[in-house]
């Protein structure tokens, strides 16, 4: 029982088609089943095409399953009472990748404030939760300022503080790198960390980077609609030809330290890992 309510988000035995029954259906998934428990950093990585975005969808009840279902904190995303599509959608927050289609408002603190504030929160605690979710990402200084003069990776830590706001119980962060540069990259990935310390937030990060995506702690892999692999971070990033068939890299550090010769049994998934196993 202890471990139901552990149980964030189950997916059961999920397919998506999109218009379905007409000549161009596509089966965008196919039969995905996983668990995601509170505290989680999950990174879920595939190729192009492979069904992340549809997956990312699905999660927060923008999309509802073709097949199989789908439980958000026990609900399921086809639930049509205002009460429990609310819950759905305030559990699980989603940054996608462009963060120009994600601001809505000419001020910071008032773009942040947005959806909390269609959640029908009050102002003293919309106050606090901008105040809070612009200085978990760093972006306090610029809170009366507009957003269309930020670089991507400010923007998108805008967009990130927006979600934070509304205080989900996962985020999805759907290639929100990106678009950005190696520095903007960077800028995120930072938030990520901080979230992770600070907050222990659950992170789900959907990235085609397995750089990216050794930060977590355990990864799902698709490959055309299918989980072809979920397990620990070490044992998945390190399998370098299981990730080759699905057209996916296997970080840098990885393939050095195969080329160097160096024991595949010491999981090698970052430049610091290799840094000290060559000292
Ligand atoms: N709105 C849509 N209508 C029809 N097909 C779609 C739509 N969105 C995505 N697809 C198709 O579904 C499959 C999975 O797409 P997507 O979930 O966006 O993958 P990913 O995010 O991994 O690149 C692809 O074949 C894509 O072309
Ligand atoms: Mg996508």
């Amino acid at each position: 029982m202890a471990d139901e309510l552990e149980k964030l988000i189950e997916v059961k035995d999920v397919t998506y088609i999109y218009s379905e029954g007409s000549a161009d259906e596509v089966k965008a998934l196919s039969r995905v089943s996983f668990d995601v428990k509170k505290g989680e950093f999950i990174a879920l990585i595939g190729h192009n095409g492979s069904g992340k975005s549809t997956l990312a969808r699905l999660l927060n009840g923008l999309l509802l399953p073709t097949e199989g279902k789908i439980m958000v904190k026990g609900i399921e995303t086809t639930a049509t009472r205002a009460k429990d599509i609310f819950a759905i959608r305030s559990s699980v927050g989603v940054v996608f990748q462009n963060p120009d289609n994600q601001m809505v408002a000419s001020i910071i603190e008032e773009d942040v404030a947005f959806g909390p504030g269609n959640l029908g929160v009050d102002r003293e605690e919309l106050r606090k939760r901008v105040d809070e979710a612009l200085g978990a990402v760093g972006m306090t200084d610029h809170k009366n300022g507009t957003p269309f003069k930020l670089s991507g990776g400010q923007k998108q830590r805008i967009s990130i503080a927006g979600v934070l706001a509304m205080r989900p119980d996962v985020i999805v962060l759907d290639e929100a790198t990106a678009m950005l540069d190696p520095r903007g990259r960077k800028e995120i990935m930072q938030v990520i960390r901080r979230l992770r310390s600070d907050y222990g937030t659950t992170i789900i990060m959907i990235t085609h980077f397995t750089e990216e995506a050794a930060l977590a702690d355990r990864v799902i892999v698709l490959g055309s609609g299918e989980i072809i692999k979920d397990g620990p971070v070490g044992d998945v990033l390190t399998d370098i030809d299981g990730l080759e068939k699905v057209g996916l890299g296997a970080p840098l550090a990885t393939r050095l330290a195969r080329g160097l010769g160096i024991g595949e049994d010491r999981k090698i998934i970052s430049i610091e890992e290799l840094g000290r196993a060559l000292t």
